[in-house]
């Protein structure tokens, strides 16, 4: 985990090589204060000589401008360095989302994505900082403390020799409780964001079905587990506090009682121990440094392994070593095809699909809800990988293509489609970002889009909200419609595009790909039998299976579950008129 997260401080490493050479330099200036002290009570005000006093009161006050300026660099270069890391995290991490397969995406969810982007970075941020700045100032001045104190005074120093194992076992039981409980915060972070993301997403259903307080309370329980996982790390944490002050405590009242006796006895000056004062509190104060230290590596472990997790997944759909870069026709074939979501034979959600589908015909696929024509459709431009057997697009097996080919070249307009912020215009070119203003206008005229969009007084120059919030259902499918249009694919799939379009419209757009675009191969799935009826063939789906493939009037005659679908939608409407 170290390592990949190392590899994310680039050009960032100078200042974090710069930090800690600084922090030395402040800690050595900051070990002579002491020493400078005691020679100046010991010599120079003992001894009443001022000549002495001056020298040394010079030299003091320069350590300790010195003391200050380099530890004013090394802070400074602590901040670029650690800032610039986690920016270089963020970033790090985006590209790879962004390389992300849909299996990538189900497997991470979006919400912990979102907390590993954000509050992780920042902790993994904290914890850099304090290490950079106190992982070597603080043992080294503990070191050099020591040594001091050891020269001046063996026996007193002794006192810290003591006092360090237990210290150290204290840290140790503190990591070892409090670790586990962070991975538990964590998790619920990410179950706190999904709760919000949900929530504000879907704000307009809450409202609409009064369920505000429901998702108030969901979220109350889960922000409050939260709160329950911290304090009882931070109460853990806590002990850590007043050991290492009765420890300090402790130590300072020895060498009192000790350091009285050796002056009276006359084996140790004033000086020295005014200085022995000054190296014990330094030696105490970074011990407590590093503790703290400790306490945010461990914080932050949990979150650089959460980081470390997402930089180091293997984006699950790789481009094949010589990639086929033209896709011959519109061909679609699958040859004993399987599939699941979570790689298990068990769990297939398509089971051994056979069909063939050629070159500009329109093919309609119809199944109850869950019965897997998504899934289907997904295969054709890549979205998901099959289990077992083959899926060909244009005579060829899809997993030899080039990715970005294939995908121009199979348009898909997904079930749940988004637009995004920005303009219509915009917004179509997702599609072709060449396409020009006329091409806009063709596509929008065969997605039967053009009519609305030139009531809108800023006509294809008006702005869509984030999500599309500003335009109906309909319009806004007749929009993703109209962006798959422009990229000219040779096949065209609709998951369900049309289901919030009048009846009429929709068959407009049908009647309109039929004479626009013959030679391109139409899927469309629909609810509604008169959205397929007019294929060329269809296909019926049940459980993962293709229960008949046929036209309507084949089908009508012959399968079950078609008579159903008809008898059921035909009925509804004879009543309705
Ligand atoms: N991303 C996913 N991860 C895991 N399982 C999934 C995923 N998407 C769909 N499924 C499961 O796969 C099965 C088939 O789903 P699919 O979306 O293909 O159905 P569908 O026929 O398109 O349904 P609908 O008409 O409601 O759109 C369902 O049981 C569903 O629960
Ligand atoms: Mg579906």
């Amino acid at each position: 985990m170290i390592k990949t997260l190392a590899k994310s401080i680039r050009e960032y490493k100078k200042y974090a090589i710069l930090t800690p050479i600084f922090m030395i330099f402040e800690v050595g200036f900051e070990i002579a204060i002491p020493y400078l002290l005691s020679i100046l009570i010991d010599q120079g005000i003992t001894n009443r000589d001022f000549n002495k006093i001056i020298i040394i009161g010079v030299c003091l006050v320069a350590a300790a401008f010195l003391a200050l300026l380099f530890g004013r660099l090394g802070g400074r270069s602590a901040a670029i360095a650690s800032s610039g890391f986690a920016k270089n995290l963020r970033e790090d991490m985006y590209n790879k989302v962004q390389d992300f397969s849909f299996i990538n995406i189900d497997k991470f969810s979006t919400s912990s994505i979102v907390t590993r982007l954000t509050s992780d970075v920042t902790f993994v941020q904290q914890a850099f900082m304090m290490i950079i700045r106190g992982a070597i100032r603080s043992p080294i001045t503990i070191i050099f403390a020591l040594i001091m104190s050891f020269s001046i005074n063996t026996k007193i120093g002794l006192i810290f020799l003591i006092a360090s194992p237990f210290l150290g076992g204290l840290l140790i039981a503190i990591a070892k409780y409090v670790h586990p409980i962070f991975r538990k915060v964590f998790n619920t972070i990410d179950k706190l964001n999904n709760v919000v993301q949900e929530n504000v997403n879907g704000i307009r259903v809450v409202k609409s079905f009064v369920k505000e307080e429901k998702e108030v309370e969901k979220f109350n329980k889960v922000s409050s587990d939260i709160y329950d996982y911290f304090s009882k790390a931070e109460k853990i944490l806590a002990f850590n506090g007043p050991i290492m002050q009765i420890t300090i405590y402790t130590c300072l009242t020895l060498i009192s009682w000790f350091g009285a006796h050796f002056v009276v006895a006359g084996t140790l000056t004033t000086g020295e121990l005014t200085s022995l004062f000054s190296y014990v509190m330094q030696l105490l104060m970074n011990l407590m440094m590093l503790s703290m230290i400790f306490v945010m590596i461990i914080i932050s472990l949990e979150s650089g392994e959460r980081i470390a997790e997402i930089i180091e997944e293997v984006p699950d759909l790789k481009n094949p070593e010589n990639p086929i870069m033209k896709v011959e026709n519109g061909n679609i074939e699958f040859k004993n095809v399987s599939f699941s979501y979570v790689n298990d034979k068990e769990k297939e959600v398509l089971k051994n699909i056979n069909l063939k589908i050629n070159s500009g015909e329109t093919v309609g696929i119809i199944g109850g809800t869950g019965d897997g024509k998504s899934s289907l459709v997904n295969l054709i431009p890549r979205l998901y990988d099959a289990l077992d057997g083959e899926v060909l697009v244009g005579d060829k097996n899809v997993k030899d293509y080039d990715i970005k080919v294939l995908r121009d070249e199979v348009s898909m307009v997904l079930q749940k489609n988004t637009l995004f912020s920005g303009t219509i215009k915009e917004n179509l070119r997702w599609g072709n970002k060449d396409a020009t203003d006329e091409e806009l206008e063709k596509v929008c005229k065969l997605a039967q889009a053009d009519e609305f969009i030139q009531k809108f007084p800023d006509k294809y120059d008006t702005y869509i909200e984030q999500g599309g919030n500003n335009v109906s259902g309909g319009q806004k499918q007749r929009l993703c419609i109209a962006r798959a249009l422009l990229k000219k694919p040779k096949i065209l799939i609709l998951d369900d595009s049309t289901s919030a379009v009048d009846t009429k419209t929709d068959s407009l757009i049908r009647k309109a790909f039929a004479e626009e675009i013959p030679n391109t191969t139409k899927l469309i799935i629909a609810q509604r039998i008169a959205s397929v009826q007019d294929s060329d063939k269809i296909i019926i789906l049940n459980n993962g299976e293709i229960d008949a493939i046929g036209n309507h009037e084949d089908l009508l005659k012959t399968n079950k579950i078609y008579q159903e679908i008809y008898y059921s939608q035909t009925k509804g409407s004879e009543e309705n008129e």
